[in-house]
């Protein structure tokens, strides 16, 4: 009886839903807010809850009844992530998943080219699209604060105006194919140790002139449909259920529309991330790695715990129906929208967009005796040193690993590069031999027992009888050497490469280094090193990138979007106690304070008079640029007015370059103190041989301005001004003092 009357009871049930089956497609036309209002007053309470959050490791779930589609998520921000199994971090084993690999994005950022941001946005946009994801979890933008963090290859650097400047492109080449960025991680993730259990402790001036700016361009400017909470917490709240930072900043000063996705594992609150404005729980319980409970999602936060809270009168419908809101509008503008194509993946134009952003980013630090480039056309004996000429970097880091169609290694670039030349290769050094993350395997064998010493007799000796040596060396991602969820231990590079570089640079005067790495390294040899090139993590084309600049098919252009110290203890986050903070006695949290304030990066160095290995915004090129004299429109600025300056800048070498013309500002006498200089401008030009182009900037009363915390406002203060005209933080071209007048 018992069975016959489920069975009736259950197929009633599915008449009734099939009669009572809509649609929330309304004329495709009709505004989006109109859409969601739809959408949502045709959701049950359970449906509102259940797509809030996962239900799966990557999507969430739509609506079934009323054709509303699940919302799938992807990291990262350089490729387009192999499928994982529905609830494992393992691999799926798919074979179609393979990606272009595209530069970190710190290597974006040395560029200081927003049109190559967004070219690089429309690009990844469209592996995403065509691997039928709706929201790319990047970019990442959280300020470079100390040169350990394992994730600044993943971010844009030091200064909140250069971050700001590129991020904003990049965002909007990915959303013009209807695929959302995810801002990350909002906000203060500025290193990875201990990151689910560090409190920070920094002042509102700090937080609005360093931490927040890229964030809220991000929002306001590039309209990231979406934004992702961090894991560590400000003022003992966790940063995915922040009310200061995810309701009173981000919802309410900036007027956010978007949701606030969870970091994978960073909920740990029903009723903070129901009040604190949390709209899309995913990762609970994991580690945001690798391990985590499975299939715990109606355990989810806000999934049953919040349905109970709903009909019990615990929690108000107001505030489910904002956050539904949120989700709808993201489903509506990505996986409901209507003629967004059907993306691409693998081309040549992608490709091609790798190469070009490679070869816009890499820097060249140092060139004495023009060294650089290698005579392409020539029958040279060139030999290639170092375990990163050959070893895959697109695997490994962490979530942003990838599996790549190819990956062209730097020794392979350098033979293409040079069809002339006998290029030998060395191995140098070795340090991680293995290749594998998440299941994804290089296929590698780097495996060499031979001692340091031999390694580096073997080299030597090459050396000895080579017309040029190109060591690559640097970090690679593994635990400790730029990777997620791990810092490094220091600023020194690894596995006994200062000694290999030493070695070489007494076996041969041609020698040129080149770094691979997304953080600042110490270079003790850097007196004894000629030619030293910094490479980044380059994806897919990085042999290639490589090869171009090395030959001097591309004129490096890139410049650095953070500082090189000389040591550790120079950094702000390090010179002025323990960067991770001090843990609490009696529980697992670190409280970490920021007190170098407003001072990070070069705005320490500069107030601090420190001196620097390589400043930020430094980088040489292989021809030479010729600053004119400055001029500009006025010397006083009202209230409302603005000043243009003009510098006629010239390259005076045999070949075309592009030249980043910086503009910083001081202010001479503030209220509150002010970092000696703030870059508040900059211009990528290409100028031929023998050609003149006239760089100008406007300044505003905008450019002027700091936040002043007592007043919770950002203030331009009348008075005496200077802009300076640089080709790097350390290389000020030209100085012009101005005034802001008080009315
Ligand atoms: C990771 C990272 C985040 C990534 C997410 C999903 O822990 O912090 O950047 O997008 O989880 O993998």
């Amino acid at each position: 009886m018992n069975k016959l009357l489920i069975t009736v009871i259950s197929f009633g049930l599915a008449a009734g839903s099939l009669v009572a089956a809509e649609k929330v497609y309304l004329d495709q036309n009709a505004p989006l807010d109109q859409r969601v209002e739809d959408a949502l007053s045709r959701m049950t309470l359970e449906e509102k809850v259940g797509i809030l959050h996962a239900q799966s490791k990557f999507c969430s779930p739509g609506v079934k009844r009323l054709g509303i589609p699940e919302l799938w998520t992807t990291d990262g921000p350089h490729g387009i992530r192999p499928e994982v199994l529905w609830d494992e971090w393992d691999q799926a084993g798919w074979t179609s998943d393979s990606c272009v690999a595209f530069p970190a994005l710190t290597c974006l950022a040395a560029s200081w080219d927003p049109s190559l941001a967004l070219d690089y946005g429309k690009a990844i946009g469209e592996e995403a699209l065509y691997r039928g994801k709706d929201i790319l979890l990047g970019p990442g933008v959280n300020i470079y604060r100390t040169p350990l963090n394992g994730r600044n290859f993943e971010y844009m650097g030091e200064d909140p105006f250069l971050a700001s400047k590129m991020c904003v492109p990049y965002i909007k080449g990915v959303q013009q194919n209807g695929v959302a960025t995810c801002v990350k991680h909002f906000a203060l993730n500025n290193h990875e140790r201990n990151r689910h259990t560090t409190n920070v402790r920094v002042d509102d001036r700090a937080l609005y002139e360093i931490y927040l700016p890229a964030f809220k361009a991000a929002v306001t400017e590039g309209d990231s449909w979406s934004i992702m909470g961090a894991y560590n917490l400000y003022d003992n709240q966790h940063l995915c259920h922040n009310k200061r930072f995810l309701c009173d900043i981000l919802k309410g000063e900036w007027g956010y529309k978007g949701a606030v996705v969870s970091d994978w594992g960073g909920t740990h609150d029903t009723d903070e991330a129901i009040a604190n404005g949390l709209d899309l729980e995913f990762g609970s319980w994991t580690n945001g790695l690798s391990n985590g409970a499975s299939n715990a999602y109606d355990n989810y936060y806000l999934a049953l715990p919040y349905l109970q809270r709903l009909r019990e009168g615990k929690a108000d419908t107001a505030t489910l129906d904002d956050k539904v809101r949120r989700v709808l509008r993201l489903i509506f503008l990505t996986a409901m929208r209507e003629g967004k194509g059907f993306g691409s993946q693998c081309s040549d134009e992608h490709y091609a967009a790798a190469r070009e952003i490679g070869n816009g980013g890499i820097v060249l630090l140092k060139n004495d005796r023009r060294v650089l480039p290698i005579p392409a056309g020539k029958p040279l004996r060139i030999l290639v040193v170092g375990e990163n000429a050959v070893k895959m970097q697109t695997v490994g880091g962490g979530s942003s690993s990838l599996k790549v169609q190819r990956e062209v290694s730097p020794l392979d670039g350098i033979r293409e590069a040079f069809p002339m030349a006998q290029v030998e290769y060395a191995r140098g050094y070795v340090g991680d031999v293995t290749g594998e993350y998440n299941g994804v395997v290089t296929g590698q064998d780097l495996k060499d027992d031979r001692s340091p010493a031999q390694l580096i007799a073997e080299a030597v000796e090459k050396a000895k009888t080579a017309d040029y040596v190109v060591f690559v060396g640097g970090l690679n991602k593994s635990e400790g050497q730029d990777c997620e969820d791990s810092d490094r231990s220091g600023l020194e590079l690894p596995y006994g490469q200062d000694a290999v570089i030493e070695a070489l640079a007494a076996a041969n005067p041609n020698l040129a280094v080149v770094n691979i790495s997304g953080n600042a390294v110490a270079m003790p040899w850097v007196k004894s090193v000629p030619a030293i090139v910094q490479g980044w993590f380059l994806g897919s084309e990085t042999g290639h990138s490589l090869g171009d600049v090395l030959s001097g098919k591309v004129n490096p252009s890139g410049k650095l979007p953070f500082t090189f110290p000389v040591r550790l203890s120079d950094v702000p986050a390090h010179a002025l106690g323990d960067y991770l903070g001090k843990k609490r006695a009696d529980e697992e949290i670190y409280d970490a304070d920021y007190s170098e304030g407003i001072l990070v990066g070069y705005r320490w160095y500069d107030t601090r008079k420190v001196k620097t290995l390589f400043p930020f915004g430094h980088g040489l090129s292989y021809t030479t640029f010729e600053y004119g004299k400055p001029t500009a429109s006025a010397s006083k600025m009202t209230a409302d007015g603005e000043i243009e300056i003009t510098v006629p800048v010239t390259n005076r070498g045999s070949v075309a370059g592009k030249e980043i013309v910086q503009l910083y500002i001081t202010d001479v006498k503030s209220s509150l103190p002010r970092p000696v200089k703030e870059l508040k401008g900059f211009r990528k030009v290409e100028i031929q041989p023998g050609e003149t182009v006239n760089v100008t900037f406007t300044i505003t009363p905008e450019e002027l301005k700091y936040f002043d915390d007592s007043k919770h406002a950002w203030v331009a203060e009348p008075g005496k001004f200077k802009a300076h005209i640089a080709a790097s933080a350390e290389d000020i071209k030209a100085t012009l003092p101005f005034e802001l007048s008080g009315k």
